[in-house]
């Protein structure tokens, strides 16, 4: 069995969905599964003109071949994965296909109810954080304790006897997100590091296929800490409106910044990617802003290709990528 992980070295937002997609027509993996997280996250994905958002189906649900199972690092609640699975099925044939891990923690609307009070973080008002720390207070019901999800749950706690080929680990959120390592407390509140696909699953590390990177080209954030991202307020305003950069699950304008090099390299090495997916490039050829932050001050370029020049050149020096893929907004659309 060898396993691939998808994770995003910013903060979330950066297209996810897409390189999985393709990744999908690529690999034809056998399952693609959530490790982390739960309805806070929101995976778009463009097919022609339609735009499908999900927040616990993976890029699994676009081939009928592939199995999608969400893995025990997640938080559920039922009435909102029921939902999906609902508006999906019809068109994507998902009777069979679709599993969730017996441990995984469920939110319920205590945990939500709990979460509206947020006032620091920004929360999308999913219940995530209450539910991971009823997970740790040993107190929340799991989803081999509820009767609607009977019907998904993964025959046995073994993802290698329903997987035992190629599986995607897709992740949640992204690097500077995550629980320990993201700018704390402006989190979320579960692991975004690949090594967690492995943890919540229980697979040997000796299974690690490949690590694939997500970012933009340019950063986003949602939440209460708005100095995060730099950027001149007009600068962020175009990028705003020309990305439709607002969220897929609360519907948020983000917040804009450039992209952070520095940050970048570092995501990258702490999650081990050897190959990167930089999205959205075809936005800043639009508005025409070419600039990133490098040590903490903003650098301007002529033109895209001197931009995309020099991001690959610094990666390759500073990381062990293999290789920097320069690409779009929608599917088909890397820079050659
Ligand atoms: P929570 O995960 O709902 O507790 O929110 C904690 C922080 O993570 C907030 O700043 C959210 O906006 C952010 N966040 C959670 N999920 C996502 C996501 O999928 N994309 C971007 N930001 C997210």
């Amino acid at each position: 069995m060898k396993v691939d992980v998808l994770v995003d070295v910013q903060r979330g937002d950066c297209g996810k969905g897409k390189i999985s997609k393709s990744l999908n027509e690529k690999y034809k993996y056998d399952t693609i599964a959530k490790y982390n997280g739960g309805g806070n996250a929101g995976h778009a994905v463009w097919i022609g003109d339609t735009k499908y958002t999900t927040h616990y189906l993976t890029s699994g649900i676009y081939d009928e071949n592939t199995k999608i199972v969400i893995g025990c690092g997640c938080v559920i609640n039922p009435k909102e994965f029921i939902n999906e699975y609902n508006q999906f099925n019809e068109q994507f044939k998902l009777d069979g296909r679709v599993f969730i891990h017996p441990y995984t923690h469920i939110i319920t609307d205590e945990h939500i109810e709990e979460d509206s009070k947020d006032k620091i973080i920004g929360t999308t008002g999913k219940g995530i954080g209450p539910t991971y720390s009823g997970k740790y207070a040993r107190t929340n019901k799991r989803a081999i304790d509820i009767d609607e999800l009977k019907p998904f749950l993964l025959p046995s706690n073994d993802i290698s006897l329903l997987s035992n080929k190629r599986i995607l680990m897709e992740g949640s959120q992204g690097w500077w997100l995550d629980i320990d390592y993201g700018s704390y407390p402006y989190v979320t509140s579960s692991h975004i590091h690949p090594g967690f696909a492995f943890t919540t699953f229980a697979i040997p590390l000796k299974n690690v296929g490949n690590i694939y990177g997500v970012a933009k080209i340019y950063e986003t954030y949602v939440g209460k800490a708005k100095d995060l991202v730099i950027c001149d307020p007009k600068d962020a305003h175009i990028i705003r409106e020309a990305g439709k950069e607002y969220g897929e699950t609360t519907g948020r304008p983000r917040e804009i910044g450039y992209l952070n090099i520095n940050d970048l390299a570092t995501a990258c090495n702490q999650c081990g990617v050897n190959y990167l997916y930089i999205n959205k490039c075809d936005i800043l050829e639009e508005v025409k802003i070419f600039k990133v932050i490098i040590d903490k001050k903003i650098h301007k370029f002529n033109n895209l290709v001197l931009l995309t020049n020099f991001i690959n050149k610094y990666l390759r020096i500073n990381t062990n990528i293999k290789e920097v893929i320069f690409s779009g907004t929608r599917d088909g659309e890397d820079l050659k």
